[in-house]
């Protein structure tokens, strides 16, 4: 069944949020949100996410889900204010409680911060299927990029989350704490083995210089032209381009802020003695 898409670019940050719905009905999905953050004076704001409130209620939808497709390293989830204005309910991949383990540990989180995903609403196990209306979804778990990596296929169209990008711009890195560049090269054979005429949205654009940002392709476009994974190219030659290429890349500027506040689906830390929240940096550990 054909997915109405509505895709929102954050510059940015350079993610695509969608809302997904299906014409003629109220019921939708917001995937991957982004809560605006200025890493100069800490500050959020809301310009992001309340374009896609007002897409919703313009359109006079009723939020079922709104989904994440992993904890993102590069920006901050919008999800808890969505649902507070919006209502639906918050998910990810159940891998999530392998990541909270990983940045409790590196952050020193409060001893009452629970490694079980309760934060979220509902976590999603490999191939399990939800409904928006009357599109079935399914959740694909795809690691590689992180353990809990999920894919969500609603009706004739898949969002990869950060596994496949655009042919021209390739792969997701697989060295943040927990990645696999083999796993990744078995997941996005998962979403390679799907009908040819799938149509794929991405998580992220980094467009080369001379285009401007794309979010959506296919699996043909993919097997034919992809830099990193297109037809002919084994899982050994997949992990050395991409172990390569990881090693020259730079943290992401907000992958401390992001990571502390996306392990509690969106929230803050707990506010200090003096009502201030704080997001911390550790030194010299990652
Ligand atoms: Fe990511």
């Amino acid at each position: 069944m054909q997915a109405a898409i509505h895709p929102f670019f954050d510059p940015a940050t350079r993610t695509v949020t969608y809302v997904v719905y299906q014409a003629g009905r109220r019921e939708c999905a917001i995937i991957d949100s982004v809560l605006d953050y200025d890493p100069k004076s800490g500050r959020t704001s809301t310009t992001s996410a309340d374009k896609v409130i007002a897409f919703v209620r313009e359109h006079e939808l009723r939020v079922e889900w709104i989904l994440e497709t992993h904890a993102h390293a590069d920006h901050l989830s919008a999800a808890p204010y969505l649902k507070r204005q919006l209502g639906g309910r918050i998910a990810i991949g159940q891998n999530i409680r392998r990541v909270q383990g990983v940045f409790k540990k590196l952050f020193n989180v409060e001893p009452e911060f629970r490694l079980d995903g309760s934060q979220f609403d509902h976590l999603f196990e490999d191939s399990e299927t939800f409904a928006i209306g009357g599109l079935t979804g399914k959740a694909i778990h795809v690691p590689g990029h992180t353990p809990a990596d999920m894919a969500y296929q609603i009706g004739d169209s898949v969002f990869v989350g950060d596994t496949l990008f655009m042919p021209d711009v390739g792969t997701a890195r697989c060295d943040f704490p927990g990645g696999d560049a083999h796993e990744l090269y078995r997941s996005i054979h998962k979403l390679l083995d799907l009908p040819s005429d799938t149509r794929l949205f991405m998580c992220h654009d980094y467009p080369p210089e001379g285009r401007g940002p794309a979010w959506e392709t296919t699996v043909r476009a993919e097997r034919e032209g992809n830099i990193h994974v297109h037809n002919g190219v084994d899982e050994d030659q997949f992990v050395a381009t991409r172990q390569a290429r990881d090693a020259t890349l730079a943290m992401p500027t907000l992958i401390l802020p992001s990571v502390q506040v996306n392990i509690r689906a969106g929230e803050f830390p707990p506010p200090e003695a003096n009502g201030v929240r704080y997001l911390k940096i550790p030194l010299n550990a990652i």
